[in-house]
């Protein structure tokens, strides 16, 4: 009998599942997306993306008291205050049921404003907790883990599975995609750097430290803007390891250059 149940909740999730709509399969709810579509019905989607990004990241520098919000209130008139609305339903979507580390901003940012132009697509999400647990099984408290090309911070989201008191560290050479990961971040109360900077050439154009206050018993996460590329951590840690703790050998000039030489 029981079989027979779980056949039919399987015929009927089939069913439901190939006659779904092709927007249902979207992966951002249609809550987030209605509020960007009333944003953006006069401008240009990747320009209200970016307004929502700096929008976001200026209510997230809470200790700053001399936030200006009147570009937002010029620009969208009465519209603006779906901007608060939007980053609410973001936090909510974020928040992923009280567990967290869910990328609903990377996910939001493939389906409405990439389509996957410049090869915007980031790894499924899935894929990155697999590749999180074969990279490293434990990570311990304050040990520093990486994302040269972090995009959205997915990544670093699926390593925070793991242990959420590491120091993450991501970089991309992508404005918006950092923005997103410092957003993640917070939301995530992580602490580490986000760096725009071309990861092969070391071409550092400026970062985001975000770290967490305990005020009143709660850890209150805050980001402060890195302009100068000798305090981002990606430069400290770059120095260190330049200096290699090994030092290099040099050859014996006395060997002569016969076969075998080398292993003498
Ligand atoms: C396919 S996405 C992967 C993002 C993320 N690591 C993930 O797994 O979802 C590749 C990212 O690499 C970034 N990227 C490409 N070339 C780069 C470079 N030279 N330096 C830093 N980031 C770069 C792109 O902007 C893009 O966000």
């Amino acid at each position: 009998m029981y079989e027979s149940i779980e056949f039919n909740f399987l015929c009927l999730y089939t069913f439901v599942i190939n006659t779904l709509e092709p927007s249902w399969a979207l992966r951002t709810s249609v809550m987030l997306r209605k509020l960007f579509k009333d944003l953006s019905y006069r401008f240009d989607v990747s320009e209200v993306f970016t307004d929502f990004l700096d929008y976001a990241l200026l209510v997230m520098k809470w200790q700053d008291h001399q936030r200006d919000f009147s570009y937002y209130e010029k620009k969208y008139e009465q519209r603006h205050t779906l901007f608060q609305q939007m980053l609410d339903q973001l936090s909510i979507e974020s928040n992923n049921a009280g567990e967290g580390m869910k990328d609903a901003l990377g996910d939001f940012f493939m389906d409405e404003i990439s389509h996957g132009r410049n090869g915007q697509y980031f790894t499924p999400q899935p894929m990155c907790d697999m590749m999180a647990l074969m990279t490293s099984e434990t990570i311990e408290n304050n040990q520093v883990v990486n994302d040269p090309t972090c995009g959205s911070g997915r990544m670093l989201l699926a390593l925070g599975k793991l242990n959420r008191n590491a120091i993450f560290i991501g970089s991309d050479i992508d404005m918006t995609c950092c923005k997103m990961a410092v957003v993640n971040m917070f939301l995530n109360t992580m602490r580490g750097e986000i760096a725009c900077m071309d990861a092969l050439t070391m071409e550092f154009r400026k970062a985001w430290q975000l770290d967490y206050k305990n005020i009143g018993g709660c850890n209150v996460p805050f980001w402060v803007e890195i302009n100068n590329k000798e305090d981002s951590f990606h430069f400290m840690n770059q120095t260190k390891s330049a200096t290699p703790a090994v030092k290099t050998p040099v050859p014996n000039k006395k060997i002569k250059p016969v076969q075998l030489a080398l292993f003498q």
